[in-house]
């Protein structure tokens, strides 16, 4: 069974109450039991990690990546200037989707580039919730996804 890790970085933890207009209003254990129930669905094993702490992201991606098939993150902020998180994602060569509630491409210009997304297999930004969907139902398709 695939084992894919589900990694969200700094203020994700406060879905729900934060910027609803923007982010939804699904609390982040909300977002993770669907994506949970979906994964059992398709026989995809997820492990899930949130921090706000960039360090914490980076340790938990070196300890956890030699066991997992791939890898689904939405690095909040970091997504916009943590080379640190670029280079684990680089350095461990797990497949990585790359995710964001909002359409980072319809904001504020600073939103607009991300120094993650050059080192990831892809990433989808705008869906919300279905972002995650579409990243762990590649994750389930043997076919499509790299060994
Ligand atoms: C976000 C977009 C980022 O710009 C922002 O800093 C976030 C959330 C998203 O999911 O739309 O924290 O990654």
């Amino acid at each position: 069974m695939p084992r894919v890790l589900v990694v969200n970085g700094p203020n994700l933890n406060l879905l729900g109450k934060r910027e609803p207009d923007i982010y939804g209003t699904d609390t982040l254990e909300t977002l993770n039991k669907r994506l949970g129930d979906l994964g059992k669905e398709i026989g995809v094993e997820l492990v899930f990690f949130q921090s706000n702490h960039e360090g914490e992201l980076i340790d938990f991606i070196q300890r956890e990546a030699p066991n997992a098939t791939g890898m689904i993150i939405n690095p909040g902020a970091l997504t916009h200037y943590s080379i640190g998180l670029r280079d684990v994602i680089a350095g461990v060569k797990i497949e990585t989707i790359e995710v964001h509630l909002s359409n980072i491409a319809a904001r504020e210009q600073f939103r607009q580039h991300s120094v993650i997304a050059p080192v990831c297999r892809g990433q989808v930004s705008g869906f919300g919730f279905y972002g995650y969907a579409m990243a762990l139902s590649y994750f389930s398709d043997t076919n499509t996804r790299q060994p």
